[in-house]
Order: C-alpha cells, then structure tokens, then sequence
C-alpha cells in the first residue's frame, strides 16, 4: 500500500538545531516517519539569502544532517537530501515565480523582519525565497508540511499557488497542508518570551542548542525570564515566561501545559525551572553524543544525502516535466529527462 507524501525543511543556519526546532518541526517529523513517505532536507539554497560563509555552510549543512538522525530520522524510514541536489526545486520557482504577485510577496512577515535586519543588503533572493519554499513543496506533491507556526503564512502562499497553477493549466498539484503541533508550535526566547526562539536572535541567552555543553543550557532555563508574583499558571497573555516553560515542558513530556502548572501550583518558579533543565538535559545528552558519532562518520552522511538526493530527483524531475509541458515550453528532444 502506498503512504501518503509528506516534505519539510531546516535551514542549516549556525552550527546547532534549537529546542524550537525540535518541539515545533522535528519532534512530529520523528512520529510522522513511520506513516508517511517522509521527505525530510536542507534548504541550503535558502541559506544563501543571508550572507554566508561558504566553508561554514557545508560544514553546518553536515552537521545538522547529523543531528537529525541523533534526533530520530532513520534513513530507512525517511528520505534526507540536500535540497541544492535537486535541479527540480529551483527551476519550479522560477515558474511559480511567474504566477506570484508582487503584492502577495511583498506581505510576507518573515520578508519584512528579515530586509529590517538585512536593510542595504537586502537580496532579491529574500524576496523570491517563499517562492522557493512553494517549489520544494509543492514539486514532491506532498499532502502534509509538518512546520512550526512560523510558517503558517509561507504555506497558504504555497497552497494558493498550487491553486492557481490548476486553475490556469490542468490539475497538476496536490494542494498541501501545513501540521502545527499542539504544544510547541511556538516556542519563545527564554530572556524575551514575547519573540519566538530564533537564529537570529541578538542574543544567544535565550536560545537553547542541542550542540551546547548541556550545563550552559540547563543555566538558560534556571535564569529564563519570568514574572514576580509566584503564581503558577498557564497565562501566555499575562504571564508569557512562565507559559512558555510550561509549554516547553509539556511537548518535552507529552502532557499539555496546564497539566504542568496543576503540578507546580503553590510551588513557585525555582523547582519548575529546575526540573525542565534536567528534563532537557535527559534529552539532550545522548543525542549531541549521538551527533558527535555520526560526525565522526561522514562518508556514512554522505551516502544517506546520495541516496536521498537520487530519490528526490526522481519525484521533482517527473513534477517538473510535467509542469514545463503545462505551461507550453517546447519538448526538449535533445534530452531523455529533464530533472
Ligand atoms: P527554519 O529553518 O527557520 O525552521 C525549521 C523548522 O523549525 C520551526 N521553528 C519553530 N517552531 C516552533 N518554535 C520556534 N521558535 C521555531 N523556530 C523555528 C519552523 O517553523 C520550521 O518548521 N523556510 C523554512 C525552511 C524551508 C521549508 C521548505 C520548510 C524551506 N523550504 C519547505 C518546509 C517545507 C525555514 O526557514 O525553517
């Protein structure tokens, strides 16, 4: 019997996976594995919307392929490529590229938040980027996106492209659906709970990495950002800090966030931020060890991306071909396939 198709992405941005990653994204990406034909890649096309590094990115390209698998993507389940691999991915953009309204790009938040840190240097690959993100979805005809809430908006852009592709040339793509997790959609910075734990944030105090000496972050959740009135409850409007690590805990031990505070009421912050840090720290050991062997292990990495890359070509390139034929480009008769 054949599975429903799933796809989803990480930027390898830094050398290390944070714990919103995980709880939003790759937590579910684990589960989904084993019922879904799973696709899972490096965007590292994307990655070059920032400035870069290019020995950096290789290297934190490898790195985060071996944290995913210490994290639980098993090859033998899941398909892991590197997204620059695939011809497909970029050559479908540009077609979708093609179908995307100025105005519609131009409303993307992540566009704004990131050409407000970019100013000058702001690319007209940050621009086309959703673009790009449509194409790597929609060119596998995934039916699920598992992401975190971040990106809601990315994936309505890349349904209604997908619709508007069908409109005007043929039904040719499955319209995809974007997975939020329950608990840990949207995990804050631990120092400014109103902001999501991100990248790129200005400072690292408040963004927990599975790549960190697990005692640095065990001292992130002791001194993580709450309020002074003591009272354990799951508030995020009133009380954004303290809900945060309720929510962090729950994901992390498969209970809802209020059933967390139920636990701590009357005990104060000290005991709750102190058991999340060992309940992290539980998690998080064995798996930088984990990742650390696998990097040890690079031509094992590097057969998993060669044999997913092979995969993921096969799929895109048939899209692709598909999608040239649609839109009234002439056979290329010099060629067998077009991937
Ligand atoms: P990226 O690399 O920023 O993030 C990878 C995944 O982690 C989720 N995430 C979070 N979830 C909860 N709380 C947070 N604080 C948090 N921060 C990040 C993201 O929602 C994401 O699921 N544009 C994408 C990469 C991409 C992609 C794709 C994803 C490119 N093409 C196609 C899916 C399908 C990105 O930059 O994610």
């Amino acid at each position: 019997m054949t599975q429903p198709r799933l796809i989803s992405g990480i930027q390898a941005t830094g050398s290390s996976i944070h714990l919103g990653n995980y709880l939003g994204a790759i937590k579910q990406w684990v589960q989904l594995q084993q019922d879904y034909e799973a696709l899972y890649f490096i965007p590292d096309q994307h990655s070059i919307t920032a400035p870069i590094d290019p020995a950096q990115l290789r290297e934190n390209t490898l790195r985060y392929v071996a944290q995913l698998l210490a994290l639980g993507l098993d090859p033998a389940q899941c398909t892991m490529f590197v997204q620059s691999h695939v011809p497909a991915n970029a050559q479908l953009a540009w077609v979708l590229s093609c179908l995307t309204g100025f105005g519609e790009a131009s409303r993307m938040t992540q566009f704004k938040d990131k050409s407000d840190k970019q100013g000058e240097q702001t690319s007209v690959g940050l621009f086309t980027y959703p673009c790009l993100m449509a194409a790597d979805i929609l060119a596998y005809q995934a039916e699920l996106v598992p992401v975190g809430e971040d990106q809601s908006q990315h994936l309505e852009l890349t349904r209604n492209l997908a619709e508007r592709f069908n409109h005007r040339f043929g039904e040719t793509f499955v319209v995809p659906k974007a997975r939020l997790v329950k608990a840990g959609a949207r995990v804050y910075d631990l120092r400014e709970p109103t902001k999501k734990m991100s990248k790129s944030a200005s400072s690292e105090a408040g963004i927990v990495h599975f790549m960190d000496d697990p005692k640095v972050s065990a001292k992130k959740f002791r001194s993580a950002v709450t309020d002074n009135d003591g009272e354990v409850r799951f508030d995020p409007a009133q009380k954004p800090g303290l809900s945060n690590l309720l929510s962090i805990f729950a994901a992390l031990t498969d209970t809802t966030a209020e059933e967390v505070a139920l636990q701590y009421q009357g005990g104060g912050y000290g005991a709750l931020k102190v058991d999340l840090a060992e309940a992290f720290v539980a998690f998080a050991a064995p798996v930088r060890e984990r990742t650390l062997g696998w990097l040890d292990n690079r031509a094992a990495l590097d057969r998993i991306l060669a044999e997913g890359g092979e995969r993921a070509r096969e799929i895109a390139g048939a899209t692709v071909a598909r999608v040239y034929e649609a839109v009234g480009f002439l056979p290329d008769h010099g060629r067998s396939g077009r991937s």
